[in-house]
């Protein structure tokens, strides 16, 4: 097993190496078997607290943490933001604060805005677990993508991957660009011209990106004109929910054309490779960026990545709350 996650936090994939990232990995591999028996319970975490702080609306992740928390033995408290003390005002830095006099070991939280869960790590002594933090990363959302990708393709290094949709929004985009470049992955970004950001160099260390739609050579990360030029080729397709409650302006004329020219349908699919896989973070938005025959098909492990979702978590709470040794 590659040398594990010795980290307190984990804020995001940018600042994670490779081992660290393999490691985390490895550890959820070794959860898989828990969650196929009848009893899916362990004593690993008796005794530890799992605080899941959610700003923002979620099904798949903080349903996933609460399960990952609970099938670990550890207990896990759900704090409802609009019955919570912020409500009344309260900063999000007394919030944690007061969270943290009742010493839990881990706080997961989910916010708006880019940056919170690293503010709240300066303050909290519990590990801080970031659930997604507006734009900026959602690091356990590519984890189980990578893990998805790994239990099917027996491996990331070489693959080429395609991310297609609303870059611009994405922490899912960014958190994934992060992790299959540095496994050693070649991906491809594709949509429309407002929702792909053109300049990448602050996303990916020392990587060498090419603004056209040649996507040749060595380059980690491609930026393609075209969707098709994004999918041709390539052994996993991930496609990006439009992110309506992000956008302040019409980035696109209407969701119609958005599917018509963006859309992934079994045409599209068809210029990737024979045995390409299909991944969507969830939730879906049905016809307008994946054609229900897509969705529901052979091809996509759209249901897969919510299993291993709950396993990847059991990892990142096992290791974040003191499984990986040591703290630093
Ligand atoms: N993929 C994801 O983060 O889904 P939820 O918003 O339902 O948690």
């Amino acid at each position: 097993m590659d040398k594990p996650f010795r980290r307190r936090d984990l804020l995001g994939i940018r600042g994670l190496t490779a081992a660290e990232i393999k490691g985390i990995l490895d550890t959820a591999e070794s959860f898989l078997e828990i969650n196929t028996r009848e009893i899916k319970k362990v004593p690993t975490l008796r005794g530890k607290t799992v605080v899941n702080l959610f700003f923002e609306n979620s099904t798949r992740t903080r349903t996933s943490f609460e399960l990952a928390a609970k099938r670990l033995s550890a207990d896990a408290v759900n704090i409802s933001v609009s019955s919570s003390s912020l409500a009344k005002g309260e900063t999000l830095v007394d919030t944690a604060l007061n969270l943290d006099a009742m010493q839990p070991d881990c706080i997961v939280v989910r916010h708006g805005s880019a940056g919170v869960p690293h503010q709240l790590a300066k303050v909290s002594q519990a590990a801080v677990i970031n659930a997604g933090d507006g734009a900026n990363e959602h690091p356990t959302q590519a984890l189980l993508d990578a893990m998805t990708i790994r239990e099917h393709k027996k491996k990331i290094k070489g693959l080429e991957v395609a991310i297609v949709g609303d870059i611009l929004h994405s922490r899912v985009a960014r958190s994934n660009i992060h992790l299959l470049t540095k496994l050693g992955a070649k991906v491809k970004v594709a949509g429309p011209g407002t929702l792909v950001p053109k300049d990448f160099v602050h996303l990916i260390d020392a990587a060498e990106i090419d603004h056209g739609s040649k996507a040749e050579g060595q380059r980690p990360l491609a930026v393609c004109e075209h969707v098709e030029d994004a999918i041709r080729g390539a052994d996993v397709v991930m496609i990006l929910r439009i992110q309506r409650e992000r956008q302040d302006s019409a980035y696109f004329p209407t969701l119609r054309e958005y599917a018509i020219h963006y859309g992934l349908t079994n045409e599209r699919l068809d210029l990737a490779k024979k045995d390409a896989i299909v991944l969507h973070p969830g939730p879906m938005n049905r016809g307008i960026e994946i054609a229900s025959e897509v969705a529901d098909s052979s091809r996509s492990l759209i249901l897969d990545q919510v299993k291993y979702g709950v396993t990847v978590r059991m990892a990142v709470l096992y290791l974040a709350t003191g499984g990986g040794v040591t703290n630093s």
